[in-house]
């Protein structure tokens, strides 16, 4: 069952430097939403993420949160069937895929345009066209392995390499209900390549004895715990996985793929947040937006997830910079999509996952 959280105080974590108490209990999005000085938020984005932009937000501020957490499918389709019996919505969602705010747009209209100077400092690659949505970190797609398993020299170079038979049964991916990660990067492949092309590479895949886990944390641990070799999974669980409590679980590598001539290049996806059509405190709302592109939140999801910042001038987290390929974004060979685009393909996508039987 899925939780709702009301932030009472004012807080800002440690890395920030400033330390204040959080006390958190069980409200109601009724009875929150009537009064003025509130935000209620649905995320797709977990709470350890999101608690620290959350915290800086009130004490900011002094609105009270109503957060409510869950998976970005089952939140978008609560607001969907909200918006449409005419019950109160939500005033923010954050999604773990910026694709999956602009097919709610695109096809039911479900949220509400919004643009300041702040938002307009950000890419305009990472935010929506029409101002129906910000992104709000970046992430991309690579291989993780583990290194008791793999030398580095062993590696493939390229996604396309992982139909050989020396692979067999010894990758981890996630499945077709992975909007976070799989789903986005089958979209961008559609598009570079087309539709036969991809799923014949599913079908190789599939034939090489590929494992389908739930989601990309199994997958990390799954691989950290030397069950698999290789896992395509997003760049930011290879930190994660090296921050498992058991340091025989740790030892695992990043191969950022596609990186050489004549190949493709990776996904560079966001996450995203949008305001609801219907929302109840619109100025939070937008307040809230302007906040999860300033330096200072940017900076949390780029220290605290190891995500790209998406706001130019933020730097990335150390590790990750070291391990990125000329240590900058923009030095990274990408798939030439944006998440409007994989927002578009969203559908399309899914289907052919269902073709291929990727469960
Ligand atoms: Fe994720």
């Amino acid at each position: 069952m899925r939780k709702w959280l009301t932030l009472r105080l004012l807080i800002v974590g440690g890395i920030l430097g400033i330390l204040v108490p959080l006390t958190s209990g069980i409200g109601s999005l009724g009875m929150m939403a009537q009064s003025s000085g509130e935000l209620v938020i649905f995320s797709g984005r977990r709470e350890p993420l999101l608690t620290p932009v959350l915290q800086l937000f009130q004490q900011q501020t002094g609105v009270q949160l109503t957060v409510k957490f869950g998976s970005t499918t089952a939140l978008a389709q609560e607001i969907l069937q909200l918006q449409e019996t005419g019950r109160p919505v939500p005033d923010v969602f954050i999604a773990n895929d910026a694709g999956t705010l602009e097919f709610l747009q695109r096809t039911r209209g479900a949220f509400q345009t919004y643009t300041s100077p702040q938002i307009a400092t950000m890419p305009e690659r990472f935010r929506s066209s029409d101002g129906s949505w910000i992104g709000v970190s970046g992430r991309s797609r690579v291989i993780i392995y583990n290194k008791d398993l793999v030398n580095p020299e062993e590696l493939p170079t390229t996604a396309f390499d992982l139909i050989d038979s020396k692979w067999r049964g010894k990758i981890a991916v996630s499945n077709a209900s992975d909007t976070d990660g799989f789903v986005p990067w089958v979209s961008a492949l559609r598009l570079t390549l087309g539709d036969e092309l991809t799923k014949a590479f599913l079908l190789k895949l599939k034939e090489n004895q590929i494992v389908i886990l739930a989601e990309q944390t199994d997958i990390r641990k799954a691989v950290g715990r030397g069950e698999f070799a290789l896992g395509l999974i997003n760049n930011y669980y290879v930190y994660l996985q090296r921050q498992e409590p058991d340091p025989a679980v740790r030892n695992v590598g990043i191969l950022y793929h596609d990186q050489r001539p004549f190949q493709l290049g990776t996904l560079v996806n966001s996450t995203g947040a949008a305001i609801v059509k219907g929302a109840k405190n619109l100025q939070n709302a937008q307040r809230f937006l302007d906040l999860l592109v300033s330096e200072l939140a940017q900076k949390l999801f780029a220290e605290l997830n190891y995500e790209y910042p998406l706001l130019p001038g933020v730097p990335i987290q150390s590790d990750v910079r070291e391990e990125l390929p000329s240590g900058e974004l923009e030095g990274l060979k990408q798939l030439p999509v944006s998440p409007a685009d994989l927002g578009k393909e969203l559908e399309a996508t899914q289907q052919l996952l269902e073709e291929v039987g990727w469960f």
